[in-house]
Order: C-alpha cells, then sequence, then structure tokens
C-alpha cells in the first residue's frame, strides 16, 4: 500500500489541536491508516489524577478498533518542539497488537519534519499471547 504520509500528518495535525494537557502543556497529535485505507486520529487527553492519562497513539488506535478495524498499515504522530516524538512503551505494545513488524512509523516535530521508524525497530522480542 502507498504511503498516506501527508494525509497521516495532517489529520494528526488537526487532532493535536484538540489536545486536552492542562497538566503537562505537551500536545500530542496521532493518526493510524487502517487496512480498510480509511485514517483515525487521536489527541492526548490528560486527567487531574495524572495516571489516568491516555496517549494520542492509543487514542486513534481505539478510535479505529471502535469502527471496525483491526489493522494498522502505517503511523504518524506528531507533538511539540523540535525533537521528534516516539510513542511511549505503553503505545508501541499497542501499536504492536495490530501492526505487522514492516509497518512504518513517522515520528514527527511541530515543524512537521519526521523520523521513518519501524514497528520492529520500536519493539523488538514484541510480546504476543501465543498459547
Ligand atoms: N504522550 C502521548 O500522547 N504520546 C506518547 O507517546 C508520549 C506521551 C502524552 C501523554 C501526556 O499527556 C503528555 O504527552 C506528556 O507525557
Amino acid at each position: 500500500m502507498a504511503s498516506k504520509k501527508q494525509a497521516l500528518l495532517k489529520a494528526a495535525r488537526q487532532a493535536r489541536k484538540k489536545a486536552y494537557a492542562p497538566y503537562s502543556n505537551f500536545r500530542v497529535g496521532a493518526a493510524v491508516l487502517g487496512g480498510n485505507g480509511k485514517i483515525y486520529s487521536g489527541c492526548n487527553v490528560e486527567n487531574a489524577s495524572y495516571g489516568l492519562t491516555s496517549c494520542a497513539e492509543r487514542n486513534a488506535i481505539f478510535s479505529m478498533i471502535a469502527a471496525g478495524e483491526k489493522k494498522i498499515h502505517e503511523v504518524l504522530v506528531i507533538g511539540p518542539g523540535a525533537k521528534f516524538i516516539p510513542p511511549c512503551g505503553a503505545c508501541r505494545q499497542v501499536i504492536a497488537e495490530f501492526a505487522a513488524p514492516e509497518v512504518v512509523v513517522h515520528m514527527c516535530n511541530s515543524t512537521g519534519k519526521c523520523r521513518q521508524t519501524t514497528v520492529n525497530e520500536l519493539v523488538p522480542f514484541i510480546f504476543h499471547l501465543i498459547k
């Protein structure tokens, strides 16, 4: 499948505008391309009880699941500042639940410049429940 990077970037930027991050002031947007060709986006949602915070990546993925799609074909995450935002450990595990090891993950800074990696690079030796 052809890369949908520009469309993912646009969707993640839009979602990032909606971030609820009054505690960290660190606004994140994410978008995933589903196996059905559709894009699902999410933003981080913080809480006064800090541990309840939900990351942008997981919110995008859960929205994809709620829509009935279970395969991720591409991921993009965008945050503030000059650094490329790498998904946190919890989000990596959730990405890997629905994405093949070779799936591309774009980690972008606020200007839209991105560093490209793969699920396998982010999570080698991923845990899967194989009985
Ligand atoms: N955050 C994300 O949304 N995604 C990540 O992968 C890393 C962290 C959010 C959570 C919290 O609202 C803020 O960034 C600071 O940690």
